[in-house]
């Protein structure tokens, strides 16, 4: 099953964000797909080191750089193309991929364990 999550035109800059909802065993977690260079990444927004929402009441997934993708309660930095945490409490640790589908410039999840909430 494919959900649309948005247009890569709603993803208009490097880190720009659409944030969502899953499900899986009747428990909600959050998500988000962040543009890299011209690709659309998916990942839970839950950090691996106390499984957080990594950007908390603040909104911004990324770093004040922008290069990377933040957690803002302690710290743990992650590459936006693989999710892999490279500083911070949770180092060697990645953020829990979710499938998606890029399909003309359109974003599908079409993942087998996480199922769009909405
Ligand atoms: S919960 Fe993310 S660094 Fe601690």
């Amino acid at each position: 099953m494919r959900y649309y999550l948005g247009a890569m035109i709603d993803l208009p800059s490097q880190g720009s964000a659409i944030q969502f909802r899953v499900i899986k065993d009747e428990r909600l977690y959050p998500g988000f797909v962040i543009r890299v260079e011209e690709q659309a990444k998916g990942y839970l927004n839950v950090c691996p080191h106390m499984g957080l929402r990594l950007n908390g009441s603040s909104g911004n997934l990324l770093s004040r750089e922008g290069t990377y993708i933040y957690c803002y309660s302690h710290g743990a930095t992650f590459e936006p193309d693989s999710g892999l945490c490279v500083r911070g409490p949770c180092e060697g640790l990645s953020l829990i991929p979710i499938a998606i589908e890029q399909d003309n410039e359109k974003i599908f999840l079409v993942d087998e364990i996480y199922t769009f909430y909405d």
